[in-house]
């Protein structure tokens, strides 16, 4: 009992672990592409030099930008935006 317990926690962990992010990237996509290519396009995720180092960072980024853009999103958009970001681009785990 007690190690089958053990079990289901650790296979919990693995599967967070291997970056199981919420959301969906596909409107994501949608969503960032209506509303984050007036600043910058995409290729600013993926340049040598990029400054976002983890998903926090990841996270205040964005809430920074989607401010700029004058937007406010859903969590469930945010969620969206940042499960489309890691994906395609930073591949955080
Ligand atoms: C009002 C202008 C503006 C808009 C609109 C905008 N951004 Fe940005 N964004 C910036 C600026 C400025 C930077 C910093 C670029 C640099 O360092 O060269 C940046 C950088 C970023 C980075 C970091 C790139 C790196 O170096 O790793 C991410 C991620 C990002 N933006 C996401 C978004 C998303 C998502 C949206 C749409 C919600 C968005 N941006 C809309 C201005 C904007």
């Amino acid at each position: 009992m007690k190690f089958s317990l053990v079990g289901l926690a650790l296979a919990g962990i693995l599967s967070s672990a291997h970056g199981a992010l919420p959301g969906d990237s596909v409107n994501g996509k949608r969503l960032h592409n209506a509303n984050c290519l007036g600043c910058h396009d995409a290729a600013v995720y993926s340049r040598p030099d990029r400054t976002i180092k983890s998903l926090d960072a990841l996270r205040v980024q964005l809430d920074g930008c989607s401010h700029m853009a004058h937007r406010k999103f859903s969590l469930l958009e945010s969620q969206d935006i940042l499960k489309y970001l890691n994906d395609d681009y930073y591949h955080f785990p």
